[in-house]
């Protein structure tokens, strides 16, 4: 079975002052998750759309299906992690109690809040979760990425053709996921704030699939000006 989890258990820190957790702000003339969970409903063959947000805003995500979706069996709010992969792992022992979990049974894992994620990008990484346990979303990297490890002084200037911008959709084999992320120690699962790099510490092979510039994260309150702008120029349809 193909599942999706669309995370939307943070509370948008960086966001700044905002009365409620920035996947619940309004995109044009509907909340960003719901433009997020409508790109997943464009997927027939994804069996249930899982919603990972904090416990008290569980109603107020289910009163938002209701208002822009409707009555939609295959939607379910449940809690959020305390961190971004307990969201994902609250997902995986879900889907296990309520529906068991057999070797081939992948989860979608996608930011609440890259609403203009798309069709195209969906149905890529649910063909390369096939071929690999892990699959990523990646751009490559434009801009010239520096380094420096101690926030002084520049301490490396990587190739930039080797290097790529990490997005989501993330898509894993749940079973490996969950034996992966139970195999880190607890020091391990703090650092690990990307789902995908777990995979790579523990030298698991990650495959990847081309995401798109538009593809943005909204993460401050300049992000979410630009996705107005975005969506008002129509440029998410590139
Ligand atoms: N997320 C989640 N569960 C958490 C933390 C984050 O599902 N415990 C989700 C967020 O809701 C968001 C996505 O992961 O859709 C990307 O994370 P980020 O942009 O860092 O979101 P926040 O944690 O909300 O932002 P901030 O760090 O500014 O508080």
């Amino acid at each position: 079975m193909i599942y999706a989890e669309i995370l939307a258990g943070g509370v948008g820190k960086r966001m700044g002052n905002t009365d409620m957790p920035k996947q619940f702000l309004m995109l044009g003339n509907k909340p960003i998750i719901i433009h997020t969970l409508e790109q997943f409903l464009l997927a027939n063959e994804i069996a249930k759309i899982i919603i990972g947000c904090p416990k008290d805003w569980m109603g107020y995500m289910n009163d938002l299906v209701a208002k822009y979706i409707g009555k939609d069996d295959h939607i379910v709010v449940i809690e959020g992690g305390a961190d971004r992969n307990g969201t994902i792992m609250n997902a995986c022992h879900y889907i296990e109690d309520n529906y068991g979990l057999t070797d081939k049974d992948i989860i979608i894992t996608h930011d609440a809040v890259r609403p203009f994620v798309d069709y195209r990008i969906i149905e890529d990484n649910i063909k390369a979760a096939k071929k690999f346990d892990a699959v990523d979303t990646i751009i490559p990297a434009a801009d010239t990425i520096v380094e420096s490890t101690d926030g002084k002084v520049l301490s490396s200037i990587p190739v930039r053709d080797y290097l790529y911008l990490g997005q989501t959709p993330q898509t894993f084999k749940i079973k490996e996921l969950v034996e992966t992320y139970d195999s880190l120690t607890d020091d391990e699962k703090k650092i690990l704030t990307d789902a995908c790099k777990m995979f790579v510490i523990k030298d698991k092979k990650v495959g990847f699939i081309r995401g798109e510039e538009y593809n943005m994260k909204v993460t401050t309150m300049h992000d979410l000006k630009l996705a107005n702008a975005i969506l008002e120029v129509g440029l998410n349809h590139d």
